[in-house]
């Protein structure tokens, strides 16, 4: 074979592929680096997890994962039908990509925003249509959105957005949705910290479908489990495409376990935003650039604007917190709100 040559498809070849954040085999880090929640999922997870027969994983799955649907469905109103699960929601991310994009089919998507978007357009061999995010403290939406993104067949937008941790308002998703052709993916990872969220608008839009996560908010980033929400007919399409057992029997169970302990969810969404709140005026006190964060994590710049320094002197003090290079992102680390002592901790190091 001509050593040029590979047995990939030329857009694998041409790809990086993502980088996922550190995940350091040494637990003496304080890990404020990849979005998890610091406290332990919820009490009925070590429930269900001990209750659990390990006979049944002789058999698959429920390919439809129907009592875990149920359960998303009754937390939101919808029906079952109104609901997919994955692997996690990049899997559910994947899925819609493998649906609605392709050849002459582009993606549309923010900058600066969850990274993983253009990767995907990689790997379906469609292009990305980048709109850069005003280059305000806040990262606002650009008039003209759905113009810009007109040629692409499906629209990612993270809301809260990634890295920055910033709330798009409601009324701009409206626009969006009502005026872009395509599919408007309203990726939804961190909207449980958040004031208000998408799923009213639902029942106005056939052309929105909203992603979750049990990664974040359910402290279950090792359990991978994302779902999405939206109307029966795109559900049942997004059905075809995905694996017939994406899902585990154990993960099922977990998964609804944890759905169901309502009050434990809350707590520990309420402690966390309450630590965020402290985290960021804190570091405002401290000169620092802080966007308005409505997610479990602070998009903020040191007054010396040098967001690699920071990183590196903070990991040599044991502290991990997330670095984006670029001429925007670069400015800035990305911290995970952890408990008040690690947060006190890294401010003491700052
Ligand atoms: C915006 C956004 N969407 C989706 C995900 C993926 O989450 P999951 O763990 O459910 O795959 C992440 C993970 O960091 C994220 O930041």
């Amino acid at each position: 074979m001509d050593n040029k040559k590979t047995y990939f498809r030329e857009n694998i070849d041409r790809m990086d592929g993502y980088t996922p954040g550190e995940q350091p085999k040494d637990m003496r880090y304080i890990k404020l680096n990849t979005n998890e929640n610091p406290y332990p999922p919820s009490p009925a997870v070590a429930k269900a997890l001990k209750s659990f027969c390990s006979d049944k994983l002789r058999l698959y799955p429920d390919p439809m994962a129907c009592e875990l649907r149920k359960t998303i469905a009754d937390i939101f109103r919808l029906k079952q039908e109104n609901i997919i699960v994955g692997n996690g929601s990049d899997d559910i991310l994947t899925i819609a990509t493998r649906a609605f994009a392709g050849e002459k089919k582009s993606i549309a998507c923010f900058e600066p925003s969850y990274s993983l978007y253009p990767v995907l357009a990689e790997l379906q061999d469609c292009r990305c249509i980048k709109i850069p995010l005003k280059s305000n403290d806040d990262f606002s939406i650009p008039a003209n959105s759905a113009e810009k993104a007109k040629s692409a067949k499906l629209f990612y937008i993270a809301r809260p957005n990634a890295p920055t941790g910033t709330l798009f308002p409601i009324g701009e998703i409206r626009k969006i949705c009502r005026k872009f052709k395509g599919i408007v993916f309203v990726d939804e990872a961190y909207a449980d910290f958040a004031d208000d969220n998408c799923v009213g608008l639902l029942s106005e839009f056939p052309n929105l479908i909203i992603g979750r996560t049990l990664s974040k908010s359910y402290s279950l980033a090792g359990l991978r489990l994302g779902y999405a929400l939206a109307s029966e007919k795109i559900i049942e399409g997004l059905m075809k495409v995905k694996d017939s057992y994406n899902v585990g029997t154990l993960v099922q169970a977990v998964a609804t376990a944890a759905l169901k302990d309502r009050k434990y969810f809350n707590e520990t969404k309420k402690k966390i935003c309450r630590t965020r709140e402290y985290l960021a005026e804190s570091l405002c006190r401290k000169g620092f650039t802080v966007c308005t964060s409505q997610s479990n994590f602070v998009f903020a710049a040191p007054p010396d604007n040098d967001g690699e320094g920071l990183y590196k002197r903070l990991k040599k003090n044991g502290i991990l917190v997330r670095y984006f290079k670029g001429p925007v992102t670069g400015r800035y680390v990305r911290i995970t709100v952890g408990t008040d002592s690690e947060i006190k901790t890294l401010l003491k190091k700052i």
